[in-house]
């Protein structure tokens, strides 16, 4: 028999869509297990603050479709002390929390795994960032939306590319990593694709994108990670231009539009699939783990392991790519 009885639920750092379909897989799983379940406004914020909300079925009704996310989230900087903690500790004595299940990213897990290590506390991560940068799980929640969000996007941006003869330099979200990237430049059809995990070669690109012109291709995208060496989407196209002049060259940053949004039908999946086992996790007595999902299973994966390990790109994407570009 487990001796848990109460447990907290909160979002943290980057929203994802996606997140709302795992507090309610959380919320109705603890609730079907007999358990109370508190939500925790605000992320670690609201931990500290002691800014709670008991959740009863009712609470996450028609909430599986819903962008954002109904606890709020926030990037806690008095979590990351020592007093922080502490008073995060005091918050769940007091409401006589047992356990928590924190949803977000690596920041998110590293906070957690402070936390679960200080005061004994158990702690289950599910992995929500449209990032999709974190070791140990195929997906994370809100990828695939944004992945579907960038395409639309792209595919508007092509019309007017073609319409125009031109070259478009989309910068997409991805942080320090190029998932994003990799996967919205095959999806789109882009003529490059520029990652943080492949160094960026001006005359490459040049021969790349001449190269379709030759072909008679009346525009051009290429898709540029935010976090890619080169300095960002308007450093590489200014480049660009100055050894191209006669390239009507355009940029767009797509931003936070990739963030919002109802979640897809795999987003809400995999997220209704990992509310739950993060709920059975707990049940079970794991403690400090990620739980995530790899080729279509789910896994345990200690905070240590996701932490500290880098999940690399599948660089037979840009295989792919290069076949299918020109
Ligand atoms: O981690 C999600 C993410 O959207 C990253 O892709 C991006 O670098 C960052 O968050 C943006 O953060 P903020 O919303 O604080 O500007």
């Amino acid at each position: 028999m487990t001796r848990i009885k109460k447990i907290g639920v909160l979002t943290s750092g980057g929203d994802a869509p996606g997140m709302n379909a795992a507090i309610r897989a959380v919320v109705r799983t603890a609730l079907y297990n007999k358990l109370e379940v508190i939500g925790i406004r605000q992320g670690y914020e609201g931990l500290i603050n002691g800014d709670f909300k008991p959740m009863t079925s009712y609470e996450v009704s028609n909430i599986i479709g819903k962008g954002g996310t109904i606890l709020f989230s926030a990037r806690s900087k008095e979590f990351r002390t020592e007093e922080g903690r502490k008073k995060a500790y005091d918050q769940m004595a007091a409401n006589d929390m047992d356990a928590l299940v924190v949803i977000g990213g690596d920041g998110t897990f590293s906070g957690a795994r402070i936390f679960s290590q200080e005061y004994n506390i158990p702690v289950i991560g599910i992995p929500g960032t449209i990032d999709n940068d974190l070791y140990g799980t195929d997906y994370t929640i809100g990828f695939d939306t944004a992945l579907n969000t960038i395409t639309e996007a792209v595919d508007k941006i092509r019309d007017t590319a073609n319409a125009h003869n031109r070259l478009f330099f989309i910068e997409v979200m991805g942080r320090d990593a190029g998932f994003v990237a990799l996967r919205s430049g095959i999806a789109t059809g882009a003529e490059a694709i520029l990652i943080p995990e492949k160094e960026t070669h001006l005359q490459e690109l040049e021969s790349y994108l001449e190269k379709g012109y030759q072909n008679n291709k009346s525009s051009g995208i290429v898709i540029v990670a935010e976090g890619d060496k080169s300095g960002g989407a308007y450093t590489i196209a200014k480049e660009m231009e100055k050894k191209h002049p006669e390239y009507d060259i355009r940029v767009s940053v797509l931003g936070h539009m990739q963030r919002g949004g109802a979640p897809s039908a795999f987003d809400r999946v995999t997220a209704s699939t990992l509310g739950v086992a993060a709920v059975e996790a707990l049940l079970d007595d794991q403690k400090s783990i990620m739980v995530g999902m790899v080729n279509g299973e789910v896994t345990h994966v200690p905070f240590n392991k996701t932490i500290k390990n880098k999940k690399s790109v599948k660089f037979s994407y840009l295989h792919i790519h290069e076949m299918l570009a020109l």
